[in-house]
């Protein structure tokens, strides 16, 4: 799978942080949305946290470290190092107590789509990690914010049918068994990355986008899927089930469709942005769930806030909700009162997060 995420390539994965600002929002839904910053024109990070708490409904941050200000801080961190408690209790002292409680600092994913590296050590390290964190976070105090780490759909090794998911061969009783164990435990969330965007083909756009289309129907279930992101959350929430995880819970930490690309790219366009993104909004908080999960929401993160000029293909560029100067792409129904007023003079508030 193509990578979106500013750390899923590089080899030294540090640590991401959704911070929760709190809304006054009175919409009817709650949503999250990535805060990626590979670009060179975005406003200051007090600026844009202004801007999403007064002019949005979006409700909740998750913040990349390739953010200069987090990557400072996080420079001398990597998952082997944190894996040792001591190393952990002095993260959480440096990168998480000034700015808590201040910033409502709501989870930390310990790197992100790790699995995906294919790093040994990497990917050895991240449960113990995740439970040094954990335990840092517990003798600091503080037991409300989760630790947890994204995941891309590359964990599966069947995914089709949905019913048939299940985590690549090894990996399931090695890995992902012990980390849904410290889910269970600490009653934090599964978080995945579905992205109907890379799993499309022409004869299947409808059914990636929310559209009406024709459904993909299997024999063995009776299920009619008419989305391709119901189909992707299911194949993993039948891997979790055939490990004895279904109770975990699952959260949506990046999806998204771009609003622009090369010309001669199929299915990228400001329509299918706008259906995609929209429809997926309204699906998440519906209510309505999925053929395997039904009447659940999925807290959900939209990848990307920002178009971010320094991503390497048109369409990467092209993710975002916002333009730098924070004047909308495309509205998918986030804007208060339906339209937005910028006002530039603002002076960034000191209790932000930077
Ligand atoms: C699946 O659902 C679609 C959309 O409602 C419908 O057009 C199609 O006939 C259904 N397929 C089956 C086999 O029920
Ligand atoms: C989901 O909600 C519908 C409508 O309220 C209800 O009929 C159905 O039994 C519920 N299903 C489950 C599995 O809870």
């Amino acid at each position: 799978m193509a990578k979106l995420s500013e750390t899923s390539s590089k080899l030294v994965i540090f640590f991401t942080i959704c911070s929760l600002f709190v809304s006054q929002s009175t919409a009817a839904f709650s949503i999250g949305v990535n805060y990626g910053t590979v670009a060179d024109n975005l406003p200051p990070p007090s600026q844009v946290a202004s801007f999403i708490k007064d002019q949005t409904s979006i409700d909740r941050v998750k913040i990349f470290d390739a953010n200069p200000d987090i990557l400072r801080a996080f420079a001398n961190s990597d998952i082997p190092a944190v894996s040792k408690l001591s190393a952990a209790v002095s993260w959480v002292a440096n990168n998480i107590l000034p700015f808590y409680p201040t910033t409502k600092i709501h989870r930390i994913a310990v790197g992100n789509e790790v699995i995906a590296t294919a790093e040994k050590t990497l990917i050895a390290h991240l449960l113990p990690a995740m439970k040094s964190l954990h335990a840092a976070l517990n003798l600091a105090g503080i037991s409300s914010i989760q630790v947890s780490t994204p995941h891309s759909l590359g964990i599966l090794s069947s995914s089709e049918p949905p019913s048939s998911g299940r985590f690549r061969r090894v990996y399931d009783r090695v890995i992902f068994a012990p980390i849904l164990e410290f889910h269970r435990q600490t009653n934090t969330p599964f978080m995945v990355c579905p992205y109907p965007f890379f799993g499309f083909t022409p004869n299947t756009l409808d059914y990636a986008l929310f559209k009406p289309n024709g459904g993909v129907f299997h024999h063995a279930t009776g299920i009619n899927y008419t989305s391709m992101f119901d189909a992707q959350l299911d194949a993993i929430y039948s891997a979790m089930k055939r490990l004895g995880y279904d109770d975990v819970d699952i959260v949506v930490a990046e999806t998204g469709w771009p609003s622009a690309g090369d010309p001669d790219q199929t299915g990228v366009n400001m329509d299918n942005a706008v259906s995609y993104n929209g429809n997926l909004i309204k699906h998440v908080c519906s209510g309505e769930g999925t053929p395997l999960m039904p009447n659940r929401t999925f807290e959900t993160y939209v990848f990307s806030l920002f178009n971010e000029d320094l991503k390497p293909s048109t369409s990467e560029r092209n993710f975002g909700l916002f333009r730098p100067d924070l004047s909308p792409v495309y509205d998918v129904g986030i804007l208060r009162n339906g339209q937005i007023a910028i006002d530039l003079s603002n002076p960034p508030r000191k209790d932000d997060v930077s």
